[in-house]
């Protein structure tokens, strides 16, 4: 069987590449992104850039199973765009089962909201490939351990209510994405890669407390605050735009669901997010 990972030389593409290659099963990986000749031998690398999709169809061709990571492009609507792309290419060449990797929460959003590429690239993948699943991905723990490093200066965790969110590691993620990839029956399933515990802000300043070893503590702004202290901070305006379309997903709750999918997916307990922070101290240390 030809599995092809769509972005495999991302952070989530190495894990997915890595977990399969642990897996007792006879593959053989393809990995595609726009710098082939970055993956550890073994796996085929081949060209695919989302925003050329003549490139696509030939980095596709043959795969029995691929999943598509979407891009990290902040631009508003770049991904929407590149994402539509990726799926019709899979189907053009003929791609047996599709895989998305997409965001929980996922509900109709306009641009430039966060989630938007991710509804569009659901919805054109569920009316248009003839086999499909869906992977949601949480909030990463190891993405809020950077919130926590940033933030450290002044021990403050920010957002726009009171709410909590299911942090997972990027790795179980990779994990439940391999599942689904060396599985079967999983057509037509949406899934939601989440920790195992959902964290309102006091319960995440606490282990950004311990985390760094220094107080935190949760503060609730309005978005014109939030949006004012991080263009204060220097930071350009679409990752202010992401950082405010995040926080309004997470006071909507988008990201306070737990599942046990993590666990039957890759046939492991997701980590806690203290679990996440716990190994990158003593990575650190
Ligand atoms: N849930 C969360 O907390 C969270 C946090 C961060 C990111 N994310 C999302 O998670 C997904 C993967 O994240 P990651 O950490 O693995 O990101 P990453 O390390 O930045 O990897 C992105 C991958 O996309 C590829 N890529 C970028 N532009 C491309 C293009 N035009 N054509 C083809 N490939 C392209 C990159 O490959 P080349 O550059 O080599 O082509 C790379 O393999 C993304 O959808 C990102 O938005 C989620």
């Amino acid at each position: 069987m030809k599995i092809g990972v769509s972005g495999a030389s991302g952070q989530l593409g190495k894990a997915i590449v890595a977990e399969i290659a642990t897996r007792d099963v006879s593959v053989k990986l393809i990995g595609i992104s726009r710098t082939p000749g970055s993956l550890p031998s073994g796996v085929e690398n081949r060209l695919g850039d989302y925003d050329h999709p003549e490139t696509l169809t030939a980095a596709y061709a043959g795969l029995d199973r691929l999943v598509i990571i979407p891009s990290a492009d902040l631009r508003p609507g770049i991904r929407a765009v590149q994402n539509i792309a990726a799926i019709d290419a899979a189907i053009a060449a003929g791609v047996k089962h599709i895989v998305f990797v997409s965001v929980v929460g996922t509900r109709k959003q306009e641009e430039p909201a966060l989630g938007a590429p991710f509804w569009v690239g659901e919805q054109h993948l569920i009316n248009t490939a003839p086999a499909w699943t869906i992977v949601r991905m949480s909030f990463y723990a190891e993405a809020f351990a950077l919130e926590v490093q940033m933030s450290a200066a002044a021990g403050v965790l920010t957002g726009l209510s009171e709410n909590r969110v299911a942090y997972v590691s990027r790795d179980d993620l990779a994990g439940a994405v391999a599942g689904v990839l060396t599985g079967e029956g999983h057509i037509g399933a949406i899934y939601s890669a989440t920790g195992p515990k959902s964290l309102t802000g006091a319960e995440r300043a606490a282990a950004a407390t311990k985390f760094i070893g220094k107080p935190f503590g949760f503060v609730v702004l309005t978005e014109a605050q939030l949006r004012g202290g991080l263009l204060q901070a220097g930071l350009p305006a679409n990752v202010v735009n992401a950082t405010a379309s995040i926080q309004a997903d997470f006071a909507a709750g988008a990201f306070d669901i737990v599942t046990g999918d993590v666990e039957r997916l890759s046939g492991r307990a997701p980590k806690s997010l203290e679990d996440v922070l716990n190994a990158l101290s003593g990575a650190e240390g």
